[in-house]
């Protein structure tokens, strides 16, 4: 097919994020790209993951490479899913469905967020069998009732609740755009609009973006902040997570997770897994990079639970270096979301594509022909004594 998008071009999923930038208006694009205060922390989970070395050893044959992961009986054809991501159709129309088909076609899991903009119920069957469902839990107990109930019925089997949200992040260029949902169109934002044409007329055509699960709440509610103030609460407690998980039948997770005496309750608990995450440094500016926070988690569950790690993964050693370093899966969030940026669909493919080539070269280089087989040895000298 022809590359009238110049998507070959892109060697990196740096390069799809230069070019979701060059077609976005910046408040949009702000509101995906961006991090928590003066992005501290997201800066280091790239920098952490880079610190990260990992030997190679030849002479061993890898003319068949293996990238297939289990996790809770499914088998997917690589060890990454897609980060649960709120609001992504602001950022690219469609964005939504675009990635949970790609997840389906690929054979890879697709976590819808309670925030998006496309209903669970669509995700649900656009993701066909491969969609995990992701819980905010809510400051009223019947809205995260209904979410839970109506996930149920989508025939979604493994639900992953978010801890790390007793506050929102605060996002200092969410605030310097005066980013607002549904958007306020200023005489700034009319300008980015006006020179991001693509972007504009295709976000006219699918309408004004919106967090789709609480319809309900939006139809009756005076403000939009009021909707805010429901979707997330500050009373989120471990005997809510209890409760959550003797009314929850399927698989578990919790996701958020970054000191290793919450990770051990989780286990004790009875959750399934949990995800070592930082939300990509979209919450606190001074907490730790996740690939940091991982060894010590990785010890003291002792293979109890899956342990899913996300938050900086940009490159296919990315998964590697959290598997050696104690992960058993990997979540990818901006990554696979500029590709959508970039391209639609065919950016979305682009970003699995240098995702999925990249981690299989790495293993070839390391002489290893398939991701389980994937531990600390892989680390250099100076990481393993480090660890
Ligand atoms: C998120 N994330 C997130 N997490 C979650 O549990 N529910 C949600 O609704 C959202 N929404 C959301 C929106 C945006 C714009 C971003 C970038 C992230 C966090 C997400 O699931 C994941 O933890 C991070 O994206 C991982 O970091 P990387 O891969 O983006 O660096």
């Amino acid at each position: 097919m022809v590359d009238l998008m110049g998507l070959d071009r892109a060697a990196s999923i740096e390069d799809l994020r230069l070019k979701a930038k060059s077609r976005i208006p910046r408040f949009a694009f702000d509101l995906v790209d961006g991090g928590a205060e003066n992005e501290r922390n997201l800066r280091r989970n790239s920098e952490a993951f880079e610190e990260v070395e990992m030997t190679p050893r030849y002479m061993v044959d890898v003319s068949d490479i293996d990238t297939r992961a289990s996790v809770f009986g499914q088998t997917f054809d690589v060890p990454f899913g897609m980060a649960p991501i709120g609001m992504l159709n602001a950022f690219w129309p469609g964005a939504d469905l675009t990635l949970a088909r790609l997840c389906k076609a690929q054979n890879i899991p697709y976590t819808a967020s309670s925030a998006a903009s496309t209903t669970l119920e669509k995700l649900a069957e656009a993701a066909d069998g491969n969609g995990w469902f992701q819980l905010y839990v809510s400051s009223d107990p019947d809205v995260t009732e209904s979410l839970i109930s109506r996930a149920e019925a989508a025939g979604y089997t493994t639900l992953i609740v978010t801890a790390d949200v007793p506050a929102a992040g605060k996002r200092d260029r969410d605030i310097r755009n005066q980013l607002a949902v549904p958007f306020r169109f200023t005489p700034e934002v009319v300008l980015q609009c006006a020179m991001n044409p693509r972007w504009a007329l295709t976000s006219l055509k699918h309408g004004s973006p919106n967090v789709a699960n609480y319809a309900d709440l939006l139809q009756s509610a005076t403000s939009y902040a009021d909707v805010q103030k429901t979707l997330i609460t500050a009373g989120f407690t471990w005997e809510d997570l209890k409760r959550l998980r003797n009314r929850w039948k399927g698989k578990l997770l919790v996701k958020g997770i970054l000191h290793e005496k919450d990770a051990v309750a989780c286990a004790e608990l009875g959750c399934d897994g949990i995800v070592v995450s930082n939300h990509g440094g979209r919450q606190v500016a001074f907490g730790p990079p996740t690939i940091e926070a991982l060894p010590a988690i990785a010890k003291a569950v002792a293979g109890r639970m899956t342990i899913i790690l996300d938050s900086g993964i940009r490159r296919g050693a990315d998964v590697l270096r959290a598997k050696a370093l104690g992960a058993d899966f990997t979540f990818a969030g901006r990554a696979l979301a500029y590709g959508v940026g970039a391209g639609s669909d065919a950016g979305a493919k682009r970003a699995f594509d240098i995702l999925q080539l990249e981690l299989v070269r790495a293993l070839g280089q390391l002489g290893i022909p398939s991701y389980a087989e994937v531990g600390p040895s892989e680390l250099s000298a100076s990481n393993r004594t480090g660890s």
